[in-house]
């Protein structure tokens, strides 16, 4: 087993709420144990270009109320050809980085494991994406912060919905997951839920707006992860309901990347803490190609594979739920 004196840490993919408070955790559990910490700046793409920056633990002061990564982040071309990873590969070698850290989602994680197998370069992952899509964990770094924010933008968006008695379709994040819609969605009272994972089918959906309309509802929202499976977008929704159900005011309104910033939660940033020491200690311990996940609010690894591989699920419990508050 080499012995670990510099670990390279990056962050890769699209941006989660909690990835400084990784880093930052990454950092200190160095500066901890006395071994050397480097910043790898634009995920794969810094490291095929070299740009790196040593870090010490007065480095991270700051920002682990901050969101977004210092680091910065990118979705590497160059990392997907052998060519690439060669140079990435001479490039850590150079600033004598043993190990790497990788906070991302399942791009980042399947590009850790090409370059593990490719390399033999120790590595273990942190998830962060705020689509909670990562099996292994029940909680991805920015999930809960990502939640917040949509709840807090509906309750909004209620206000005004309700003084117009107005429908609303509300596109949120969620390109393969609907954890974030269905939980949104009963956070903020919303009537439907449209997932990736079920098809609820037009017809239901109209025969539920129109029981809503009956039973004396003068507003209401349906919630739709920009995945779903329906077949159609918000904007499309709202044409269908036009032309289907006259009588209700429809509006439409997408979310988007607001979903992605902001401060991170407190559940966020204690989240980091734990698995940024977590990844650090594993490599010491001679550990890799594994990810840190949480589980019954213990922190554990899994293989990186399983966590590419494998397909998280949605609470079916969570889908009755709704059906029943919205009645
Ligand atoms: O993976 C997280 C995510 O926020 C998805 O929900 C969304 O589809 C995607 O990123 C958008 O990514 P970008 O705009 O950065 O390509």
């Amino acid at each position: 087993m080499t012995k670990i004196n510099k670990i390279g840490v990056f962050t890769s993919g699209g941006d989660s709420p909690g990835m400084n408070a990784a880093i930052r955790a990454v950092v200190r559990t160095c500066a901890y144990h006395g071994i050397g910490c480097v910043g790898i700046y634009r995920g794969y793409q810094g490291m095929i270009e070299g740009d790196f920056e040593e870090l010490n633990a007065r480095s991270v002061r700051g920002i682990i109320n901050k969101g977004g990564t210092f680091l910065k982040s990118a979705r590497s071309q160059d990392f997907r050809t052998a060519e690439g990873r060669a140079q990435a590969h001479e490039n850590l070698k150079k600033a004598n980085i043993d190990a790497l850290v990788a906070i991302g989602g399942d791009g980042t994680f399947t590009g850790a494991m090409i370059f593990n197998k490719e390399h033999k370069f120790p590595v273990i992952g942190i998830p962060g994406t705020i689509d909670n899509d990562i099996v292994g964990t029940t909680h991805t770094l920015g999930y809960d912060t990502a939640l917040n924010t949509a709840v807090e933008v509906l309750d909004k968006i209620r206000d005004t919905a309700s003084s117009h008695d107005r429908l609303f379709f509300i596109e949120v994040m969620g390109r393969d997951a609907g954890h974030i819609a269905l939980n949104v969605g009963i956070g903020a009272g919303a009537e439907e839920i449209l997932i990736p994972e079920e098809n609820l089918g037009l017809d239901r959906l109209i025969e539920s707006l129109d029981r809503s309309k009956k039973s004396g509802k003068s507003s209401s929202i349906v919630i739709v992860s920009e995945g779903d499976n329906i077949g159609k977008n918000v904007f499309e929704l709202k044409d269908y309901v036009d032309q289907n159900l006259p009588g209700y005011d429809v509006r439409v309104s997408v979310l988007g990347h607001m979903q992605r910033g902001g401060s991170p939660s407190c559940f966020d940033r204690v989240l980091a803490s734990r698995m940024g020491v977590k990844a650090v200690e594993s490599l010491l311990d001679g550990k890799s190609d594994l990810m840190v996940g949480l589980v019954n609010d213990k922190i554990v690894l899994n293989p990186l594979e399983r966590a590419i591989k494998g397909q998280t699920k949605i609470n079916k419990n969570l889908i009755r739920v709704s059906d029943i508050m919205s009645v």
